[in-house]
């Protein structure tokens, strides 16, 4: 019997067939499975009558959004999710994802969170801001807990920086984090799927830029991956439990884990490595959803 499959989109996304959507339905039917893809809100999901109320036809579905409402409720209904609900929203925010692997053993640059704000008249803090500074030094990296594409990570080199950062971004969860100079404008990204790495590419500004990523001007060239990162990729998408992720890596004296992408575009990958990604998580895919 053929497995039915719905590849989950965001309601909002501006478009609906974007090439990792492609791919991946592809490579899903080339394996004999029929696969359909929908917006989060083209189907039926509430609560009713004080149960969970979804109607979805399907045997699994590739989950491509992060909107943990849906997630958790489809999961709840007994939907596989590729990704699951927990490994997505974890991921989606970069703190939650720092406290999730802390005391594992992974290499990862010292963060400190922001405390949260709820009040957009409040000044930053300057016993939290002579905290960053002691722990931390400049200069000092500022990120968006839920940023992505390098497009809310900053450099802050000095106080009046920082306060201004701190001021921008007070409404938003976000994280102070010590700054590897070795590894300025510069990554390696690896791609894990089903607790294997499949294979890395080193990412550079072109640009001077300190952030790597290809969207801010970076360029991509396929690497091996070095033995201590795989076995930290390897052991950071286990502890996430994530069926699939893009990793990137700080390349200081040890690697450092920066971040990991539950919801890793693979473009560029491909372009870079020639490795058949939407292939792999495929195979892993079919091969976790029984017979
Ligand atoms: N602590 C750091 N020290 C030096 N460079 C960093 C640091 N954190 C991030 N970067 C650079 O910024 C890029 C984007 O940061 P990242 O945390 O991966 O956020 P995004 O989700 O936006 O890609 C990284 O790929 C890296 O090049
Ligand atoms: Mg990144």
């Amino acid at each position: 019997m053929p497995k039915h499959g719905l590849i989950l989109v965001n309601a909002y996304a501006p478009e609906l067939y974007t090439r990792q959507v492609s791919r991946l339905k592809e490579e899903l039917e080339r394996r004999s499975a029929i696969m359909e893809v929908k917006r989060n809100n083209e189907f039926s999901a509430n609560i009713k009558n004080s149960r969970t109320d979804i109607a979805f036809p399907y045997d699994f579905c590739v989950f491509l959004d992060k909107d943990k409402y849906i997630s958790h409720m489809l999961e709840k209904a007994g939907v596989r999710l590729f990704n699951t609900a927990r490994a997505v929203e974890i991921c989606d925010d970069k703190m939650t994802t720092h406290i999730a692997l802390a005391d594992s053993g992974i290499p990862m640059p010292d963060t400190l969170p922001a405390p949260l704000c709820y009040d957009k008249t409040a000044k930053p803090d300057a016993a939290m801001l002579d905290a960053i500074e002691r722990k931390l030094g400049y200069p000092v990296i500022v990120k968006a807990a839920f940023g992505s594409l390098g497009n809310g990570v900053f450099k802050a080199d000095d106080r009046a920086e920082l306060e201004y950062l701190c001021e921008q971004l007070k409404l938003q969860p976000h994280l102070f984090q010590k700054y590897i100079s070795a590894s300025h404008g510069k990554d390696m990204r690896v791609i894990v799927i089903g607790g294997k790495v499949i294979g890395g590419m080193i990412r550079r500004s072109d640009n001077g830029d300190f952030r790597s990523n290809i969207g801010l001007g970076g360029s991509a060239e396929a690497s091996d991956v070095p033995q201590d990162i795989r076995s930290t990729a390897e052991k950071a998408a286990s502890i996430l439990r994530l069926d699939y992720c893009g990793i990137d890596f700080l390349l200081g004296d040890t690697p450092m884990l920066c971040e990991v992408n539950s919801n890793a575009y693979f473009d560029a990958f491909e372009n870079a490595t020639g490795i058949n990604v939407a292939a792999k998580y495929a195979e892993h895919i079919l091969s976790e959803t029984g017979e």
